[in-house]
């Protein structure tokens, strides 16, 4: 467990959700990764997890969205030429990779 800032009884790790995949052991051949949460963190997080082995296309991303139609209509969700209400939610890294790096996408 770790978080951003410990009170002074915090007896835990301090530091950033990222920080934890150094001592993770896994096989990357054998890993699917499902990352979601902020997307800042998810960016962050599919970097490192790619940088430790894993197949950018075991790397799944869930880009949850403010929806309204959910059907595709009214655009509400959309991010890039995906709209995460009939596209997604989900997707593989190398799908999104280049929107994950344009802010305010
Ligand atoms: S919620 Fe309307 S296009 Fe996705």
């Amino acid at each position: 467990m770790i978080v951003d800032r410990g009170d002074a009884s915090w007896r835990g790790r301090v530091g950033v959700l990222t920080d934890l995949l150094d001592s993770c052991r896994f096989e990357p051949a054998d890993t699917i990764a499902m990352v979601c949460g902020p997307e800042v963190m998810m960016r962050i997080a599919a970097h490192a997890l790619a940088n430790r082995g894993i197949a950018e296309d075991d790397i799944h991303l869930s880009m949850e969205r403010n929806m309204k139609c959910a059907i595709g209509v009214c655009g509400h969700c959309q991010f890039g030429p995906s709209f995460v209400c009939k596209d997604g939610p989900v997707f593989a890294l190398p799908r999104i990779a280049a929107l994950l790096a344009t802010r305010e996408i």
